[in-house]
């Protein structure tokens, strides 16, 4: 697959056999920043990388920092390549955020090579290119767009995530799927429980089927400032949930939760049928696994969240909502939302949630 970017094409190739790692060890004038955990449970396929040119990185939001970008570009002042030096990295979207800035960066911007280990870096976040950083206690707060020269993704990988980490990923394959209408939610409850069990075979379909989604969009406003917005779908809520549970709750399971209320919203306003209202959340509701005492902090919270959300553009509250459904789903910035919504929507899903248990 080609995505096209104001910046240069690149390509995401879905790789079956590990033996592409072969290839990218013996890349020359390379650095390697590698998923300390990936690397721990894959050493076999590093074996090859030359010596003075692997930084292991922990995949913690403590270290999605300038100071490990930093860090990075200082170890690749140590190669012999200059604006040469090509970056490889291996993890999941951490890495990712990490990496893209210091690639973006370095020489004012050096060859990147990513290769996505989450199901949720290798369905959404791999494409579009872009890079951020937490600064202080604000995450996500600096970043670039910088998009990798090629991505390889190699779905066997996933087999070693904790139930967690895949159920988050599996959150965004669910989000495209629910926002692209009528047969994305069949194809959905048709091959969710293939995908909980990890069949390769769904899991590739179903990540090329997301990348596919996404790039239409990425294609379309590739900065974000139109079409690509409604990928936020859920978002707000979704931030919000990470934000008060101090992200114990991981971003894509956050993003199911906020599905479900910003699908409530919808409901309520008459825009969604309460079918597929309904069909949806029996859909969500298979991946969230959740200590639902998280979500019981006061309300201000919630509101001092979703104030602060980088997409909130005035005072009145804005979100993505589907305002229409049928063969394709519509969606829309809507930018009158209430307290009282919100309010709602939080009380929904925690009652629907208590029932579930
Ligand atoms: N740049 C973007 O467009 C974008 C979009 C969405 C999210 N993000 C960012 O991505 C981050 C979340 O990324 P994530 O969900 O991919 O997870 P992650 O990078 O936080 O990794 C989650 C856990 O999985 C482990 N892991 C990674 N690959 C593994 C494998 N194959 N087997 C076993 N364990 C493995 C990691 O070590 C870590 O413990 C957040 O910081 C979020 O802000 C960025
Ligand atoms: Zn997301």
């Amino acid at each position: 697959m080609k995505i096209q970017s104001k910046l240069k094409e690149y390509e995401v190739i879905i790789e079956k056999e590990p033996s592409f790692f072969d290839d990218l060890c013996s890349v020359p004038n390379a650095f390697y920043v590698i998923d300390e955990k990936v690397y721990g449970l894959y050493r076999q396929l590093f074996c090859k990388i030359p010596e003075g040119c692997l930084y292991l990185l922990e995949a913690a939001e403590q270290n999605k920092t300038i100071e490990t970008a930093l860090a990075i570009c200082e170890r690749i002042t140590a190669i012999p390549a200059k604006r040469n030096a090509v970056l490889i990295s291996v993890g999941g979207g951490i890495i990712q955020d990490i990496t893209g800035f210091a690639a973006n960066i370095m020489y004012r911007g050096i060859r990147w090579i990513f290769v996505p280990t989450t199901l949720l870096a290798a369905c959404d976040s791999c494409i579009g290119g872009k890079t951020s950083l937490n600064y202080k206690k604000y995450k996500n707060l600096l970043g670039t767009f910088y998009p990798p020269d090629v991505l390889y993704i190699y779905s066997e990988m996933f087999q070693t995530l904790t139930e967690k980490d895949y159920k988050s990923g599996l959150g965004e394959v669910i989000k495209f799927n629910i926002m692209s209408g009528e047969s994305g939610l069949e194809n959905m409850e048709r091959n969710l429980s293939g995908l909980l069990e990890r069949h390769q075979k769904t899991v590739d379909l179903f990540t090329e089927s997301s990348l596919t989604y996404k790039k239409s969009f990425i294609e379309a406003d590739e900065f974000d400032r139109g079409e690509r917005v409604k990928l936020n779908f859920a978002h707000t809520f979704g931030h919000a949930i990470e934000t008060v549970t101090n992200y114990r709750i991981p971003h894509g399971t956050a993003v199911a939760v906020g599905m479900i209320m910003a699908n409530h919203i919808s409901q309520e306003r008459g825009y969604l049928p309460a079918d597929v209202a309904k069909r949806s959340e029996a859909v969500l509701l298979q991946v969230i696994d959740i200590d639902v005492t998280l979500l019981d902090k006061p309300f201000c919270e919630y509101m001092r969240s979703i104030r602060k959300d980088k997409k909130q553009e005035s005072d009145a509250l804005t979100a993505v909502l589907i305002t229409a459904y049928g063969d394709t789903g519509e969606l829309s910035v809507v930018h009158d939302i209430t307290e009282d919504e919100i309010r709602s929507a939080i009380d929904y899903f925690i009652s629907i949630y208590g029932e579930k248990e």
